[in-house]
């Protein structure tokens, strides 16, 4: 329920993302339905700002929405309108078309297009100036991700009295893949208008620092940056890891509730109770590593090392992007890939993939985690993936197995998973069956250890981390 809200003043700590957490759809006759945004971002973000009251500044979805401040949750949210061009723009093109791809080790080839980076200009200042006139004098504004680079700059030029945090949810490229972007530059300077810069990997931070000191030609010692500036005093910029994660209390809340349980149990017998079920669940993106999961799949079917009447493999593919071309190229080739699978080993009655291309409440998603015995988190690349922490998180009867691809972000920390790399089909196609065969006191001992590491590791520590990091470099500097 949202409701207009006419009482907040200026706020002291303003969120601000491409995404607001309710997403808007326009059903056929105009009116307009809300439902949950996708992606871990506004998963991650949404306990933080349950605790702290705050303002969160962000799109709701379609262009052209044009919607007064309301609450939901204690939480003020304030619309950031989108024009058609823009959407296209900005958000298929140079956020979804550009950066994504450069920065996730050009998995697809990035289009660098002028038009589109002069209106991601524009939509980042759109951005700056919504939070600018938002924050109070000498409020925390924390700045998230891609889309959203210039954003810290912007801001700082606007309103210095503010603390300027910036946190990029995807992986930073390589020198020698960001040198590409023509607008490197730019790009550079805008983070380094925040005070902290936040990164998931240590790899990350390694990239970023390598690429302010060969393109800006800065000074870094340690993880600080020396940014000159003119006439005034030198800045510090700090960039550090906070690796993100999930609100362990929650989910321990939601799969304890018996409507969950009762539903993991009926998740299994509609797919036939089989010996094994595997689970996979993304949106469904380039970067996840559907089609070489697929292939790995197909081979062990194939070869006779899985037997298609025992396991069935669960794919759940989140809806995204689906006007960006390789979006839609990617939707064919894996709806291709599947038919073809189940046309080969399937049984009336009986499907060896199970392709849902659907997004699901929590409560569902965690009723799969339940169900699995094997979970698959393989992307090519991947910032952190908080699939694989929600996972280990759900398993309070320490079973399951996790296979994790050593290009998720999520690897640096959970080492008792089965690692696997993504890229190789016969180490996939090893993995799976290791996963598959692994004793029960080995799934017990390996669970019970990433459960430790992600109860210990949640969600509100990788907040409270970034927070207190930001507030300690404006006292230094
Ligand atoms: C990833 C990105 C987020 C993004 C989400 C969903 O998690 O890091 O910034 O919001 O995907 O993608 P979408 O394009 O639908 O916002």
């Amino acid at each position: 329920d949202l409701s207009g809200i006419s009482t907040f003043g200026p706020s002291t700590m303003i969120v601000v993302s491409n995404r607001l957490p309710v997403d808007a759809t326009e059903n056929e006759d105009g009116s307009i339905s809300w439902g949950l945004a996708p992606g871990g971002l506004v998963t991650a973000l949404e306990p933080f700002m349950r605790e702290n009251a705050s303002t969160w500044v962000g799109w709701a979805g379609i262009s052209d929405l044009v919607l007064a401040p309301f609450e939901r949750d204690g939480v003020k949210l304030v619309s950031v309108t989108l024009s058609e061009n823009d959407v296209e723009l900005f958000y298929e093109g140079f956020s979804n078309d550009t950066l994504w791809p450069l920065y996730h080790d050009v998995i697809e080839a990035p289009s660098y297009h002028r038009a589109w980076w002069e209106v991601y200009r524009s939509v980042n200042q759109k951005f700056a100036d919504v939070v600018a006139a938002e924050a109070a004098e000498g409020a925390t504004v924390w700045v998230h991700d891609y889309q959203l680079q210039l954003v810290p700059q912007m801001l700082r030029e606007l309103r210095p009295d503010l603390t300027i945090g910036f946190f990029l949810h995807i992986p930073f490229p390589a020198y020698g893949l960001f040198s590409q972007l023509p607008w490197r530059r730019q790009i550079i300077e805008g983070l380094l208008g925040a005070d902290l810069v936040g990164f998931q990997r240590a790899q990350d931070v390694d990239n970023f620092l390598r690429i302010v000191r060969r393109i800006m030609a800065y000074k870094v010692i340690g993880g600080h940056v020396t940014v000159p500036s003119r006439g005034e005093e030198n800045r510090y910029v700090v960039a550090r890891n906070f690796p993100i994660s999930i609100s362990y209390p929650d989910i321990q809340k939601l799969i304890k509730d018996p409507a969950v349980i009762a539903r993991s149990r009926e998740i299994r017998e509609s797919i036939g109770n089989p010996k094994i079920m595997i689970l996979g669940a993304d949106r469904l993106d380039y970067t996840k590593g559907f089609l070489h999961r697929l292939k790995a799949y197909d081979e062990l079917l194939s070869d006779g090392d899985l037997d298609p009447t025992e396991v069935v493999m669960v794919m759940v593919a989140s809806p995204s992007r689906e006007r960006v071309d390789s979006y839609i190229k990617l939707r064919d080739d894996v709806e291709l890939a599947v038919g073809r699978i189940n046309g080969q080993y399937g049984e009336l009655g009986h499907y060896p993939v199970v392709y849902l291309h659907h997004n699901y409440p929590r409560e569902e998603m965690m009723a799969l985690f339940l169900a699995a015995d094997v979970m698959l988190v393989t992307p090519l690349r991947d910032g952190m993936n908080l699939v694989a922490k929600e996972f280990v998180a759900a398993r309070s009867d320490g079973d399951g197995v996790l296979v994790l691809s050593e290009f998720a972000g999520a690897f640096d920390e959970l080492k008792a998973a089965v690692a696997v790399n993504p890229h190789d089909i016969d180490d996939l196609k090893k993995q799976i069956l290791r996963a598959k065969d692994m004793a029960p006191a080995e799934r017990r001992q390996r669970m019970l250890s990433m459960r430790r590491r992600v109860r210990e590791h949640d969600v509100e520590k990788w907040s409270r981390d970034f927070l207190k990091a930001l507030a300690h470099t404006n006292r230094v500097s």
